[in-house]
């Protein structure tokens, strides 16, 4: 009787302390995989008083949908803000990387609203 009592405690903590990792595992996992639905392009300030079109807003989980993390960041796509301009897009940077007209469409062939809104 004293042993089966003895062995019931320590089943009970073990049970608490697994309980406790896969709570804390998947508080980890939740916050570690919180990416942005869109992302609202950042402009510089001196560009900012010259366009007509509000700054670009990107739709990060529609492109994360369609490709794993690596194939942008941090090689494309820093992780956090960077600064970019049609002129990287022509050169084949940033969104120019693939909105070229060969893995996904132009930008030339794009409306402005699709990307400015
Ligand atoms: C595929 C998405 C996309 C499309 C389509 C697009 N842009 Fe942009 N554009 C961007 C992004 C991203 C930036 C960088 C963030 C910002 O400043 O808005 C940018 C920046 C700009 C800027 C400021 C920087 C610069 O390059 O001068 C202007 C002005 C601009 N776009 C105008 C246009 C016009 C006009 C059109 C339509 C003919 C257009 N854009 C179509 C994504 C797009
Ligand atoms: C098609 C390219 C692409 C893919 C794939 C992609 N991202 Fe992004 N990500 C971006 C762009 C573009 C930005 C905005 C960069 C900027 O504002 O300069 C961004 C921004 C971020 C940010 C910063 C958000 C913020 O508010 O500043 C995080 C974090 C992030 N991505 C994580 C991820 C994770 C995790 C995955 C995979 C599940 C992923 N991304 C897949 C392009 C991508
Ligand atoms: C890794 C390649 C890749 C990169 C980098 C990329 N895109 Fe895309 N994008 C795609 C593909 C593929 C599609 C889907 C094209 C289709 O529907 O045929 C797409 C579609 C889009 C659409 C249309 C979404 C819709 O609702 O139809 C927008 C807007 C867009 N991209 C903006 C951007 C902007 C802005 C950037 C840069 C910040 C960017 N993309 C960078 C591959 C990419």
């Amino acid at each position: 009787m004293k042993s089966k009592n003895a062995f019931s405690i320590k089943i009970r903590i073990y049970d608490i302390l697994i309980f406790v990792f896969l709570v804390w595992i998947f508080v980890i996992s939740a916050f570690s995989y919180q990416t942005p639905s869109f992302v609202r392009i950042e402009r510089p300030p001196d560009i900012a008083e010259e366009a007509d079109e509000p700054p670009a807003v990107f739709p990060h989980l529609f492109h994360q949908e369609m490709f794993y993390c690596y194939v942008c960041h941090p090689t494309t796509f820093r992780y956090g803000r960077s600064v970019m301009t049609h002129n990287d897009f022509d050169r084949g940077k940033f969104c120019g990387a693939c909105h070229n007209g060969k893995i996904s469409m132009s930008i030339d062939d794009m409306d402005c609203e699709v990307c400015h809104h």
